[in-house]
């Protein structure tokens, strides 16, 4: 199939949904030069070792070297801008009363796009507390340290407990963040159409939402290159990337809504 086929049928899917949900993974910032966890050899993932990285007992075991490595990332996602598909889900947001994206991303890059129905899954990569009561801490206070390359950083301590300081994602093995999690799953329970795009769709609970909506039999839109295990089962599994893919979608149903 051609890419304008590829978007027909995508558009066609999602013409009559009063209510939209989307749901992103780490693919949706990979065009804007962030790298993915799970892609062969480019991937985190590949290059270094979850467990050693994203738990908190890895912190706690070595807490200069998780703290130096989400500096890290934080100095990268920093340095890179949105690109035409987070600007054209602005659009789209633009377009439905009852419209939410539902983020695995840590980057903020949604939210820095301007879109406004938001919830992040995962917490951010711009939300550091401290490990043992979850104070906020002031990340103008470590601005400076995040480098462009991976090196141990030893975490500051708390001010009003002295805890360590530790990045405000979710760890493996912790729990997401309520409010978040209270969004997603109501809004996924009334959506009339769901598109997921740029997740390899492993990681549960987020790979749970568009399992929701494919089980009771609603339009499901995947945006990913590569297949996952959602692509035999959703309406249509474009395989596209997102920053292509998106934009072209999105003046789709604009075309169809104004009636060209
Ligand atoms: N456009 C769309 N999708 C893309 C693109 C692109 N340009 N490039 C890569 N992808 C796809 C890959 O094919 C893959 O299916 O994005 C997906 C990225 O998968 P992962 O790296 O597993 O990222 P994600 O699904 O977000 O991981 C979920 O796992 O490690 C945890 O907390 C971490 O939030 C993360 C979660």
């Amino acid at each position: 199939m051609t890419g304008q086929q590829w978007c027909d049928g995508a558009a066609a899917v999602l013409g009559g949904a009063q209510s939209l949900m989307v749901v992103t993974g780490a693919g949706m910032s990979h065009d804007s030069g962030v790298p993915t966890f799970r892609d062969a050899m480019t991937g985190l993932w590949a290059r270094y070792d979850p467990q050693e990285l994203a738990t908190e007992t890895a912190f706690r075991n070595n807490p200069a070297r998780v703290f130096g490595w989400y500096l890290w990332r934080w100095h990268l996602v920093r340095g890179v801008e949105p690109h035409a598909g987070y600007d054209a889900l602005v659009r789209l947001e633009s377009m439905f009363d009852d419209f939410l994206i539902a983020t695995q991303n840590v980057d903020g890059l949604h939210c820095r796009s301007g879109s406004k129905a938001v919830v992040e899954l995962h917490g951010s990569l711009e939300a550091f507390r401290c490990l043992d009561r979850g104070h906020p801490y002031d990340t103008a206070n470590i601005a400076g340290l995040a480098v462009p390359t991976v090196e141990e950083v030893e975490p500051p301590r708390c001010p009003d407990c002295d805890s360590p300081i530790r990045p405000g994602v979710v760890w493996f093995g912790e729990s997401l963040p309520h409010l978040a999690v209270g969004r997603a799953w109501s809004a996924v329970a009334q959506c009339d159409a769901l598109i997921v795009v740029g997740t390899s769709a492993l990681v549960y609970p987020a790979a749970e939402l568009p399992e929701i909506v494919v089980r009771r039999g609603g339009p499901v839109v995947e945006i990913n290159p590569e297949s996952t295990p959602l692509s035999p089962r959703v309406t249509v599994s474009w395989p596209e990337r997102a920053a292509v893919a998106l934009p072209a979608l999105v003046d789709r149903l604009m075309a169809t809504r104004s009636g060209a």
